[in-house]
């Protein structure tokens, strides 16, 4: 049996599903201005910080991504993720932005005074303060860029343009894949047009299989990086054995289990020989899990950082 030819015939395979996939995407409307931003944001970084070492960057995905189901789109697929793990993960790296304020802070957080003057309600002042403060600090410093996406297309695309430009950054690069990524999608060249019509009876359509990137952004994108994905189970009784597989497969550094019920109280960090449980400790003023998890990623990235000194 030649397991390198059959291993090399399902890597043709997966090279093929990728290439097809990008080339039946719409080309992404921003893509000028993101590899302008990612380049900058990323020279900037890679220079040495002020104690000579390298600074670390970490890209961090979040949010759910969308399946068009139309051109001109009407409706769309969603996987679910309200965004709070990347939030709260990243945030919890540099300092609270928007956490700490309202769900609709507009609405919330201000009032009118008389009828042309709007001040910061008493009661929310000091978290607007260190949101528009922190916030407008990191961007400023160079330390925050925020690059936005909506369909599985734009997410797609943006991985594999920061995944190259990280590519320099060795293995001080780390990426942290929180997004809810979706698992089919309908090809552009074959979607509707217009918006598809409910008198047309029952919705009939195929949906191809997005190929999952991982493993082509570890060994081709960004080789050094260290990489860390999420398993989203809602049955725990398959959470860490998926997570296991998971890490074996995609090669990855890490794999966070997390079960949808309890995703913001618990989750699993599995390595190739450990299975870290990490939970939210409100006794110790410890407001999210990720406060906990961040720390484990920052000492398991920095003796990743370590482990290539010569
Ligand atoms: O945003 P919150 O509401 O706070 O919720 C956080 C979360 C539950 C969304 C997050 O913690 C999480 O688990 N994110 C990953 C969800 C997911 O898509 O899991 P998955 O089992 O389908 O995929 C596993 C990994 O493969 C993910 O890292 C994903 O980025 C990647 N993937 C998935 C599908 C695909 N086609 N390609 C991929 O690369």
């Amino acid at each position: 049996m030649d397991l390198g030819n059959g291993l090399g015939a399902t890597q043709n395979m997966l090279d093929a599903e990728i290439q097809s996939f990008f080339d039946s995407a719409p080309p992404l409307r921003s893509s000028g201005d993101v590899s302008e931003k990612l380049e900058e944001f990323v020279k900037r970084n890679s220079i040495a910080s002020g104690n000579g070492g390298a600074r670390r960057i970490v890209c961090v995905t979040s949010g759910g991504t969308t399946v068009p189901l139309e051109k001109r789109c009407v409706r769309y697929i969603d996987n679910f993720s309200s965004g709070h793990r990347g939030a709260a993960s990243t945030e919890g790296t540099y300092q609270p932005f928007c956490r700490s304020l309202p769900d609709d802070p507009l609405l919330e957080c201000f009032e009118f005074t008389d009828e042309s003057t709007v001040q910061v309600r008493h009661s929310h002042s000091e978290a607007v303060r260190r949101a528009i403060t922190e916030h407008r600090a990191a961007v400023e410093e160079g330390l925050l860029l925020k690059l936005s996406f909506t369909t599985i297309f734009e997410y797609l695309q943006m991985l594999q343009m920061i995944s190259l430009s990280l590519r320099s950054v060795g293995p001080h690069a780390m990426f942290y894949l929180a997004a809810a990524v979706s698992d089919f999608y309908v090809p552009w060249k074959s979607m509707a047009e217009h918006k598809i019509q409910s008198s047309s009876g029952p919705l009939d359509m195929q949906l191809n299989q997005v190929p999952k990137m991982l493993l082509v952004l570890r060994k081709d994108w960004t080789p050094m990086a260290f990489c860390v994905s999420f398993k989203l189970e809602t049955d725990k009784h398959i959470l860490l054995e998926k997570a296991d597989a998971a890490l074996k497969k995609y090669k990855m550094h890490m794999v966070i289990a997390n079960e949808l019920s309890i995703r913001k109280e618990e989750v699993v960090a599995v390595t190739s020989n450990e299975r870290i449980s990490v939970h939210r400790n409100k006794s110790l003023g410890v407001d999210d899990v990720e406060d906990p998890l961040i720390k484990l990623l920052v000492e398991r990235h920095s003796s990743y950082i370590k482990s290539f000194d010569p």
